[in-house]
């Protein structure tokens, strides 16, 4: 081999990782946007807020902003026990619940809902949920009582009252039949009365937004948006009445009333498509509601571990990872799961321990240092973006409130286990903001537990007020 040739060789390899990398970068890009377009989606979500409060504006409106019949936050003085059901998160849930001041406590269990259950009928589902209520009363001796219920329901829901929520559309990965567009209380109560050995009654229904940001201002005044960012992402906040057009309550003190806002449906009118991937269009067309929560697929845990697995398989299939040998396991949709892109972010240092963890776990052969630099650095792009998306969410509501102090109370697997989305967050946040504005983003502890035996709570006792007045007068009041 001649000297020149040699020479030429050993820059070429020298020049190669770089090149590498810049073909690498080429593929993720999409995944980076500029500063320019989070202000821009800020602007839009605004715009979608203000439509989906408009009377008129609404019916066009993707994103639907429910007004929820809550309209205060707790005063401390809810006391009693209370069974909670949550459903529509990790996993479906039933509670009891002690409130006694700031002081709570509270015991549950959770129950699986199998897969032919959350795409069968409605029927079923429910039936199913009054069996794990049973269970649950006859495990802690409760089948003699007669304790109020609320019901943490986490799908949009147009809410015609505290206890009556009218199912517009199933989300996440839920899909019973003939559940859309009938009242999930009434259902959940002739399920109730189908078995006929509980007396349960359902005194009000909540977004599991509204329980984390009850949950939260149980112990801090200045919380007025609760955030999830778990399964499925969506936001809930205090608005003044005379900026929903769409209220038709009263008017009375306090003049306000919690909106869940239901965010996760942005872009299904096309208003992302400018920021959309390719990796983020093949989520969408595979799932269980293409064309529908756009802006919480680009977001939540149901569809980041995918959205990572597809730009991986795409490096894979031009040779940039794994030698190009991929597994049966890698290139199975659904099996990257949302964890492992906390896993791999929580590496600090060269070991790559929870990296070639994951890579194990996915019956990887071959794979590299450089190979796992590249996969961190992918979820890293793709959980940046999530975090910022969602923080464009946050920050066009604190600029719509307008409030000095305001904490956001936030829930959901993805922001507790995920080591840098609070921290990516509050920094994005800030730069949106208002200047001068204040805001802090506050964990919120079982929300979908406390928060609805508190506004449960409320309930009953002014039912138990309205009852003795008519005891009084003989009237109704
Ligand atoms: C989905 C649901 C919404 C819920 C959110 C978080 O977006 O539609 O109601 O709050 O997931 O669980």
């Amino acid at each position: 081999m001649g000297r020149e040739f040699q020479t030429v060789l050993a820059a070429l390899l020298k020049i190669l990782p770089d090149y590498e990398d810049m073909l690498v970068e080429n593929l993720v890009r999409p995944f980076i946007l500029k500063d320019e377009d989070y202000k821009r989606l800020m602007d839009i979500m605004l715009g979608e807020f203000n439509k989906g409060l408009g009377k008129e504006t609404n019916p066009t409106a993707k994103v639907k902003m429910y007004p929820t019949y809550v309209r205060d936050v707790p005063d401390g003085s809810e006391n009693g026990n209370f069974l909670a059901l949550d459903l529509g998160g990790t996993n479906f849930r039933v509670l009891l619940i002690n409130l006694n001041g700031q002081e709570v406590t509270m015991e549950s269990k959770i129950y699986l809902i199998p897969q032919h259950i959350m795409t069968g009928t409605g029927e079923q589902l429910f039936d199913h949920i009054a069996e794990c209520i049973h269970k649950f009363m006859s495990n802690h001796d409760l089948l003699k009582e007669k304790i109020p219920l609320g019901f943490t329901f986490s799908f949009p829901c147009k809410q015609i009252g505290l206890n009556h929520a009218i199912l517009t559309q199933w989300t996440k990965g839920f899909k019973c039949e003939g559940v859309e567009g009938e009242d999930v209380v009434r259902l959940l109560h002739e399920a109730i009365k189908r078995r006929g050995d509980i007396d349960v009654e359902c005194l009000a229904v909540i977004n599991d937004t509204v329980g984390a940001l009850m949950s939260c201002a149980h112990s801090d005044r200045d919380c007025a948006i609760g955030l999830i960012l778990g399964t499925g992402t969506n936001a809930c906040y205090i608005e003044k009445l005379e900026n929903v057009g769409l209220w038709d309550g009263d008017y009375n003190e306090p003049k306000q009333v919690m909106i869940n806002t239901e965010w996760g449906a942005l872009g299904d009118d096309g208003c992302l498509d400018f920021v959309k991937t390719e990796y983020d269009r093949q989520v969408d067309k595979h799932s269980i509601n293409p064309g529908r929560q756009i802006y919480e697929k680009m977001i939540s845990g149901m569809y980041m571990g995918e959205i990572v697995r597809l730009a991986l398989e795409k490096l894979r299939k031009h040779g940039l990872l794994f030698g190009g040998k991929g597994s049966e396991e890698l290139s199975t949709r659904g099996r990257f799961y949302t964890k492992y892109v906390s896993e791999i972010e929580s590496d600090v240092d060269d070991h790559f321990k929870n990296t070639k963890q994951v890579f194990e776990e996915l019956a990887l052969e071959k794979y590299s240092d450089e190979d796992c630099r590249i996969a961190q650095y992918v979820c890293s792009l793709v959980s940046t973006r999530a975090a910022f998306l969602a923080s464009v969410g946050v920050a066009a509501l604190l600029n719509k409130m307008d409030r000095q102090d305001v904490t956001v109370a936030v829930d959901g697997s993805l922001y507790r286990f995920h080591p840098h989305f609070h921290d990516l967050m509050v920094e994005k946040i800030q730069q949106l903001v208002k200047p001068g504005m204040k805001f802090k983003l506050m964990l919120s502890h079982d929300g979908s537990g406390k928060g609805a035996a508190i506004v449960t709570a409320v309930a009953n006792r002014l039912r138990e007020s309205e009852k003795e007045s008519i005891g009084e007068n003989g009237l109704e009041n």
